[in-house]
């Protein structure tokens, strides 16, 4: 038995599906680049001899299974026309090639129930990212309310072993949770109306013997800052079949006639690399959607972010002299944090009120941007535009414009209510107000905070449906029109720290806050998840007090700032009080993120955990790499064993030198020649040697960071 199928290549992986006439393609494979031209050879029915007591026609994975019809699994799509019309099946099928071999658009339509998809799926060349997007249109003359429409489908091998997935929380994000695939259904699901802390819209599924370096794995991720849901479910066939979409809130994915739906997208990516491969396309896809001001991301500027240097207690004098000490140990981004706003005191009054404070600031922002600008830094501002709290001039004057069920009483979070932005009248007011800012000022930088989860999100002033999905596309709007009305502006996504996270914000954000816990040892953990679907530049990277504030745990300022400069390095704490001593080694370490940076953030970034408690991670490539190598508990070996650097050409030399003493209080527990070379010019070794012996490990105390550059040495 012949069959037609449609084959799509990037450098390392392929996707082939078959086109039987009258229905949806079926998946016939995803994963490594198969040689051009290699086909299935037969179509899947003829190989599959039906097993006993089953349906008469055979229905394999599609790459949009519907339910109703002989599919039995979890279907791309829940919905009806008031009882009707529940079960789907796509009659007809039609390729358009957006790019031949590598992009393309199924156009299919269910002539029974009156809808038209139309699946998207695209698989870049450069970074063997797949993309997947989903359209329903209603073609009936009723409405049909959609419960569940998969941005995709995706087929994963029958040998896939465990999901690898993030939980977490405030002050707690990226928390790895590992699960083991097996016959019951893996799902999750988040309903707090934005990406959440608690459940990344994502995940890593491993095969048996993949490792951070090699092996088959697979990855996906929903560029959507709402809720969401994932599911992965073994079929009968022995593979498993994984979708992701958007959870919708009962309600809102009802479709009048001629009306469509489009889901988020899914960006999907396979590697043989193991899971530093898979981070390599993921960093490598958002690197190339980015949306620099310019067109190019600049140098990433360190940061002064006056949140844990003042909290709500700004006052104008002191706010300009810690700009002056920012200016001194080399800052070059001042952000001025909450607490600016019109009686902004503290947490439960004034959100909503974007104009600045009289008593604080009785001439304006003016005088203290000026101020800053004349250090030669550059001037940020936090705002919360989703936000409002009761006590404010805004929710006095429209407090219909706060997201509610009419009936039920208003549910706050740290005080404070959500702005329904769907309303022209609600997002033009905040525009307005930040445009007046943005305007009036040099502002160049907005870190756009949005500090709690969706509760009684009813639309039309608490009378109308659940306004979710509305919500993450007028923010999204939000941002585009504040973008384009002042192009030079970057935009932090903070969300009670890493809250909001995601593909989706950041087609317009520019950096993230990643966790409001800035203790150096939970900044490891959370920058080592992060890692896996973002690159280092966008991760905003504090150095922080000792103790840190969330914690209580005091580190050395070394070890702080080694944990921090990977990522876009910024300060966040009181630099005026500093003693000297401190101050000097706090500008050391800013200028080594000066010199660093170009490499920190344009390379590769290879991860991982070794034995004896180490977690390090490389950034570069195999020309020239910086390692940074975490001790975060004390040694529990005799002699740590040599680090294995797989990524180094093994037919190569390398100059190996110690860039900085080990970072850290205490550190070096008992030296030994070699290192003392390493920090004395280096020493060169031979890289197939590295890449399986392995770099000898300093013996140091815990809470220090090791870093080294190894560059190869021409022949
Ligand atoms: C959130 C952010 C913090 C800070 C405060 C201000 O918690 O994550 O960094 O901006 O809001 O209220």
């Amino acid at each position: 038995m012949t069959a037609e199928f449609l084959t799509l290549h990037s450098r390392h992986s392929t996707v082939v599906l078959e086109c039987p006439p009258g229905e949806a393609p079926l998946w016939r494979y995803w994963g490594p680049r198969l040689p051009d031209g290699s086909t299935p050879g037969q179509a899947l029915r003829g190989t599959r001899p039906l097993p006993s007591f089953m349906l008469d026609f055979d229905q394999p994975l599609t790459v949009l299974p519907t339910f109703g019809v002989g599919w039995f699994g979890q279907s791309a799509l829940l919905a009806h026309r008031a009882g009707r019309d529940f079960a789907q099946a796509i009659t007809q099928c039609t390729v358009e090639w957006t790019t031949p071999g590598s992009a393309l658009v199924l156009r299919l339509t269910d002539a029974v129930a009156q809808l038209r998809f139309d699946v998207s799926m695209a698989l870049d060349a450069a970074t063997d990212v797949l993309t997947l997007q989903t359209s329903l249109t209603n073609l009936g003359d009723a409405d049909i309310d959609v419960q569940w429409l998969a941005a995709g489908t995706l087929p994963l091998p029958g040998d896939a072993a465990t999901v690898r997935s993030y939980a977490g929380q405030h002050n707690h994000e990226f928390l790895l949770q590992t699960d083991t695939l097996g016959r019951n259904q893996w799902r999750r699901e988040n309903r707090r109306g934005r990406t959440s802390h608690d459940c990344f819209p994502g995940a890593v599924v491993t095969t048996p013997g993949s490792t951070e370096h090699t092996g088959l794995v697979f990855g996906a991720h929903l560029a959507w800052s709402g809720n969401h849901q994932q599911t992965i479910e073994w079929l009968h066939d022995g593979q498993y079949q994984w979708q992701m979409g958007e959870w919708l809130a009962p309600g809102e994915g009802r479709l009048g006639p001629g009306n469509s739906l489009h889901t988020p997208e899914i960006i999907a990516t396979c590697s043989t690399e193991g899971l530093n491969g898979l981070a390599a396309n993921f960093h490598a896809a958002l690197r190339a959607r980015m949306a620099w001001p310019g067109g190019e991301m600049r140098p990433r500027p360190v940061h002064l972010n006056t949140w844990e240097a003042f909290y709500f207690d700004l006052v104008p004098g002191d706010v300009m002299a810690l700009a002056d000490a920012a200016a001194k140990v080399g800052v070059e981004r001042f952000v001025l944090d909450d607490g600016w706003f019109h009686r902004r005191h503290h947490d439960r009054a004034a959100l909503g009120d974007w104009w600045p404070d009289a008593d604080k600031f009785p001439h304006g922002l003016g005088p203290l941007v000026a101020h800053v600008n004349a250090l030669g830094m550059e001037f940020g501002l936090w705002v919360e535009p989703e936000m409002v709290n009761p006590d404010s001039e805004l929710f006095r004057t429209y407090p219909d414009w706060a997201l509610q069920i009419a009936g039920r009483p208003l549910i706050t979070a740290r005080n404070q209510l959500v702005l329904d932005i769907s309303r022209p009248e609600a997002a033009e007011y905040l525009f307005a107000k930040i445009d007046t800012l943005l305007a009036a000022h040099p502002i160049r930088y907005l870190k756009w905070d949005h500090n709690r989860d969706l509760t009684t999100a009813a639309l039309a002033g608490g009378m109308g449906s659940a306004g979710y999905r509305a919500q993450v596309q007028a923010v999204y709007a939000l941002m585009a029109r504040l973008r384009a009305a002042h192009p030079a502006v970057e935009i932090e996504s903070c969300s009670g720290g890493g809250g909001r996270i995601d593909f989706g914000i950041l087609r317009y954000t520019h950096r993230v806050w990643g966790s409001d816990c800035i203790d150096a040892m939970s900044r490891v953990q959370i920058q080592h998840g992060f890692g896996q679907f973002f690159p280092p530049e966008i991760l905003g990277s504090h150095i922080g007090t000792a103790p840190a504030h969330t914690t209580g745990r005091s580190q050395s300022l070394a070890f702080r700032a080694a944990v921090a400069l990977t990522g876009h390095l910024g300060v966040e704490l009181d630099v005026r009080h500093l003693d000297e001593t401190t101050l000097t080694a706090l500008s050391v370490w800013i200028v080594c993120y000066k010199n660093w940076r170009d490499q920190l953030h344009h390379g590769r970034v290879w991860r991982g955990e070794a034995a004896d408690g180490l977690v390090w991670q490389a950034h570069g490539d195999a020309q020239d790499l910086l390692l940074f190598v975490y001790r975060c508990q004390p040694t529990s070996h005799r002699y740590t064993p040599p680090l294995r650097l797989p990524m180094l050409d093994a037919t190569a030399r390398y100059q190996v030198e110690q860039l900085v003493p080990i970072a850290g209080e205490g550190a070096v527990q008992s030296p030994a020649p070699f290192f003392t070379a390493l920090q004395d010019g280096g020493v060169a070794l031979d890289g197939a040697w590295l890449a399986q012996a392995g770099l000898p490990m300093p013996r140091a105390t815990a809470e220090t960071c090791f870093i080294v550059r190894l560059k190869k040495v021409l022949p």
